[in-house]
């Protein structure tokens, strides 16, 4: 039987098929050194395990209301009006398998098929999908190469459509690292109210800004009731597997959304939610913790590469990765990120994602969620492999 266009327009995540082969290399004995994933290497707090482990052995593991326990939502509500100089309510949260799921409701609730919905490019690679999966019409819109990847707002007008719905802002960004000020917020704003336009604010990686101070365009005048904000324990309580993530909106949408969770995938699973609401209550140290060991790595990694010839990097103002442009050793069977990629995978046994999964095929993309001694030795990885490369000998041999 055929599978659906639609199913066969959307190729599965680059970094899972990555980490797939990381893992079969592995199994295989292989020394690989992954600087692929975006996943922190610091175990979550020990308040969510407790609490998991209390809700498995007391038999708590039962359904329970769609759009999350309401200790959790109230406590999400707290939480995300906290990080986003809000106030929501509990009935504005919903809580969802990972901030994908939360992604995915925003879309689905905000587009009708066709429907226009403008990306950052370079951006998070499931952006483009998840319009897919809904039959709405991804629209990458490219920042300036120039200025860290920002958007300029005309550039953003310029794209908007009689069919544009909605806008996906990601500040801090995966992958470049770009954080957007108050200001330049408020011209992505404008354009939004101008337009009337929904913003999606994927804000999963709050806590981690190192340059600058986070700003959730949510809290900008007049944007509260045309921001959906996505937020999650992923990356800020380093609780990856677990699956919580929120959705925060207006008491309609947050409704819709949660009516549609109904049907596709009930709750978010029972003692994850009771390990997130341990997490929350916990408070913000843990990711404090986890900010300082990134922004020493971000050191690290900064320091490594300005010893890369021709290698172009600006320290990223936040989340947990580094983009550099590596394009001047394009050439022969290096024909860009993936080649360039698959050649230090074969060849240094380096696992990093090409810039081409991100919409920018002159860059490559690294986690620096890793601890200092696997990411120097990533970096090693690396500085060897473009070394041999200028020599001409990796390249013709991959
Ligand atoms: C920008 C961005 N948004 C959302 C997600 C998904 O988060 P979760 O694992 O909570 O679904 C990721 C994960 O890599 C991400 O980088």
């Amino acid at each position: 039987m055929d599978i659906s266009s639609r199913a066969r327009s959307i190729p599965p995540s680059l970094v899972f098929e990555l980490d797939a082969r990381v893992g079969e290399l592995r199994r295989a004995g292989e020394d690989v050194v992954s600087l692929g994933a975006g996943q922190p290497d610091f175990p979550g707090p020990e308040e969510a395990v407790r609490a998991a482990q209390r809700s498995v052995e007391g038999g708590n593991v039962g359904y329970t209301p769609a759009s999350g326990i309401p200790d959790l939502r109230a406590a999400a509500a707290e939480h995300v009006g906290r990080v986003s100089g809000l106030s929501y309510e509990a009935k504005q949260l919903v809580v969802t398998s990972g901030a994908k799921e939360a992604l995915a409701l925003a879309l689905a609730v905000a587009c009708d098929p066709g429907d226009e919905v403008i990306l950052p490019s370079p951006g998070w690679l499931s952006y483009g999908p998840m319009c897919q999966a809904v039959d709405a019409v991804p629209v990458p819109v490219p920042g300036d190469p120039d200025r860290g990847f920002r958007w300029d707002p005309a550039a953003l007008d310029a794209a908007v459509t009689s069919r544009t719905r909605a806008v996906i802002v990601n500040s801090p960004s995966n992958p470049t690292g770009l954080v957007y000020s108050r200001d330049e917020l408020a011209a992505i704003a404008r354009v939004c109210a101008d337009r009337d336009l929904l913003l999606v604010s994927d804000e999963i990686y709050w806590p981690f800004v190192f340059d600058g101070a986070f700003v959730s365009p949510a809290s900008l005048p007049g944007m509260a009731e045309r921001t959906i904000v996505v937020n999650g324990l992923s990356k800020s309580h380093s609780m990856t597997g677990w699956r919580i993530g929120f959705l925060a909106a207006t008491p309609a949408i947050a409704k819709a959304a949660g009516s549609l969770k109904s049907h596709l995938s009930s709750n978010a699973a029972t003692p994850s939610q009771h390990a997130a609401l341990a997490a929350l209550r916990a408070g913000d140290a843990h990711a404090e913790m986890m900010k300082d060991a990134f922004e020493r790595r971000r050191g690290l990694a900064l320091a490594a590469v300005a010893e890369m010839p021709d290698v172009v990097l600006e320290p990223p103002a936040g989340a947990f990765y580094v983009f550099p442009r590596v394009d001047a050793y394009y050439g022969g069977d290096i024909t860009g990120s993936v080649a360039l990629c698959a050649s230090l995978l074969e060849h240094e046994r380096l696992a990093v994602v090409p810039g081409a999964a991100f919409g920018e095929d002159r860059c490559i993309r690294l986690s620096i969620a890793a601890a200092d001694e696997v990411l120097a030795e990533g970096l090693a990885r690396m500085a060897r492999h473009l070394a041999a490369l200028r020599e001409g000998v990796a390249g013709r041999t991959a």
